[in-house]
């Protein structure tokens, strides 16, 4: 059978090239997310240790018919990076949508969900839309004169910094529109050994995500990076309130990307990847700063997640 080459993305090979230029060690989460990366992924969020996904989705069972009293039924929902929309179906159930447009950047993931969405809702119109939602998007004309409300579960505006995640909040209130709403998940601060163990589980899958990262880089860029000469390191920052996970190099090592020699020396970390942690009222300035007034939350009865629903008042120059 042929070998189906895929070109290279050139983002990914400058990143990738500048984290072993500068020596400064750090490549983008982004990266994570190949085929084999998304797997990964899946199965991390049926992991026991990983209490995230499993929280929210019960937030989302117990309470979208509570959101639904304060959002109101037939808004267009709009949702950010759905990927397998696993946790859409209890939402779309309460908010009764006049259509669904579930955005993601991989129209492969896009198209197959949606499909299976639309065997469980065959009246709701979807429109899919591949796109990249880190930037003002042009909505489907469709539900251009439709009420709205965003949807941009998974907490995963923790894997960005707080400059980044307010330019997010403000580029969807654009998307949106004045008048919109957003329903957003925020993982919150807690012990940190439950926050340690989420993402450095006893079975190894985190770990194996984050070495996949170089795997690939080994498959798309032509490296012989010795991933075994790799470890997966969490941490908790109080600091910057975040995990930080890192690929720690265990032994001097010599490998070349892209046909250029690199060293590493023992104790060297390549900065992967961040997953910040909110308090509510972190997560409710966060969403004031992006544009957006909080109008209610929902948290579990451990306070492990939270979901907080906003609106895209108009801008009051004064008080
Ligand atoms: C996608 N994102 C919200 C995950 C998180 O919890 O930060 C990514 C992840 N990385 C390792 N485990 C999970």
């Amino acid at each position: 059978m042929d070998m189906i080459t895929h070109p290279v993305d050139p983002a990914f090979k400058s990143d990738i090239l500048r984290c072993f230029d500068h020596q400064s060690y750090a490549i983008p989460a982004r990266w994570l997310y190949d085929r084999q990366g998304s797997e990964l992924f899946e199965q991390i969020t049926e992991l026991p240790e990983y209490y995230p996904t499993r929280t929210e989705t019960t937030l989302l069972e117990n309470y979208s018919e509570d959101v639904a009293n304060f959002s109101g039924i037939g808004r267009a929902v709009i949702e950010f990076g759905s990927g397998s929309s696993t946790k859409t179906p209890h939402l779309l159930r309460a908010v009764q949508p006049s259509a669904y447009v579930p955005i993601d950047i991989s129209g492969e993931f896009l198209t197959a969900s949606a499909a299976q969405l639309q065997t469980e809702f065959p009246d709701l119109p979807i429109y899919p839309l591949e796109a990249d939602f880190m930037r003002p998007l042009r909505l489907p004309d469709e539900v251009a004169d439709h009420p709205k409300i965003g949807f941009f579960p998974g907490s995963t505006i923790g894997n960005m910094v707080a400059r980044t995640s307010v330019d997010l909040l403000r580029s969807m209130r654009e998307t949106l529109g004045e008048g919109a709403q957003l329903l957003i998940g925020f993982d919150r601060i807690k012990d940190p050994d439950v926050l340690v163990a989420a993402y450095d589980d006893s079975a190894g899958v985190t770990a194996q995500f984050s070495l996949n990262l170089l795997l690939r880089i080994n498959r798309e860029l032509g490296g012989d990076i010795p991933v075994e000469q790799f470890r997966h390191v969490a941490v908790w920052s109080d600091l910057y309130a975040r995990i930080e996970i890192y690929l720690e190099c265990v032994a001097d090592v010599r490998f070349e990307v892209n046909d250029k020699p690199v060293q590493m020396s023992k104790g060297d970390k390549i900065h992967i990847e961040n997953s910040h942690k909110y308090g509510l009222r972190d997560a409710r300035l966060m969403l004031r700063a992006g544009g957006w007034t909080p109008v209610q939350d929902w948290s579990d009865t451990q306070d492990y997640f939270s979901l907080i629903l906003a609106d895209a008042r108009p801008f009051k120059d004064a008080p």
